[in-house]
């Protein structure tokens, strides 16, 4: 049974059911369009499924069949970018809600349906996998609007697309399919849309049975990867190496492979 809990007015909703926690963009009205309420309320639901220990995945959808998310809301620019100095305090906002999807400790799936659009792809970009129905279009209408792209949010789309492939995205705006998204490796792979919740439930559960220190140590380590050489943290993924190997998980893994059974792991 999936319990479900709704913040900022009901925009977002965080589901959970098992292993699995679900954010839900609830706007579709407005394709997802996210409001500022919205960014804060991200956060907010991942740091409160990082802290419920039953959770072991989650992810990230929009509501209806229309739209992963269209962007940040346009109708609220005029609050939110009025000037250079509120367009800062807003940016900084933004950019907690992407740091949060991007920083929580456990695993993160973009399960994506149709429009995957500016902001709303910038949140996609910070999970560790996007799913995406071949009826998904993706872009970032940045040069259209006049908006300078911030430079984490390009380092995020470098890290996953490679520049060449950034460059085309930023430089003519236009949307692309879900084919050459999965072609230019924007997203991990394209499924029929009646398929997409099936597909996303499936995986999340199998991440969800495998060992959790195990996924968290390569989690860090993928990240680490990505910064600069004097910001990686070495010492954090020893521990890891450390934990795993004492932890019960790792002599469960072993048990089970002799007697032929799946593994239960209790990520201790
Ligand atoms: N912010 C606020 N409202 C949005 C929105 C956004 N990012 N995206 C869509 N909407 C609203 C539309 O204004 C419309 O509202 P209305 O019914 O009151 O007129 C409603 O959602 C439906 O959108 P509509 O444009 O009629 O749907 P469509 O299928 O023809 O086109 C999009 C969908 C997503 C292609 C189009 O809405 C669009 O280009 N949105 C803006 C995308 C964008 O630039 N995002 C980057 C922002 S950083």
């Amino acid at each position: 049974m999936s319990e479900s809990t709704a913040f900022a007015d009901g925009l977002m909703l965080a589901e959970v059911d098992g292993p699995v926690g679900t954010v839900v963009f609830n706007q579709p009205e407005k394709h997802n369009a996210v409001t500022v309420e919205m960014w804060i309320a991200l956060g907010e639901i991942i740091a409160a499924m990082e802290a419920d220990a039953a959770i072991r995945v989650v992810v990230l959808r929009g509501a209806g069949e229309k739209a992963f998310i269209s962007g940040a809301d346009i109708s609220q620019f005029d609050k939110t970018r009025a000037n250079a100095e509120v367009a800062a305090q807003h940016a900084l906002r933004m950019a907690a809600g992407r740091s949060a999807v991007k920083h929580c400790a456990k695993p993160t799936i973009a399960a994506i349906r149709g429009y995957c659009l500016g902001g709303g792809l910038g949140i996609a970009l910070q999970a560790d996998i996007r799913i995406a129905a071949t009826d998904s279009q993706f872009g970032i209408p940045a040069a259209r609007l006049g908006i300078a792209y911030a430079f984490e949010g390009l380092r995020t789309l470098v890290d996953v697309v490679g520049p060449a492939h950034a460059r085309m995205i930023m430089f003519a705006a236009n949307r692309i399919d879900a084919a050459e998204a999965a072609r230019i490796g924007l997203i991990n792979r394209a499924v029929p849309p009646e398929a997409l919740w099936s597909e996303v439930g499936a995986l999340a559960q199998r991440i969800a049975s495998n060992a959790p220190i195990s996924i968290a140590a390569s989690k860090a380590g993928i990240d680490m990867s990505l910064r600069d050489a004097d910001e990686r943290d070495l010492a954090a993924l020893e521990e890891f190496q450390r934990r795993s190997l004492d932890s019960a998980d790792y002599r469960e893994g072993r048990a089970a492979f002799k007697e032929k059974r799946a593994p239960v792991f209790t990520g201790r």
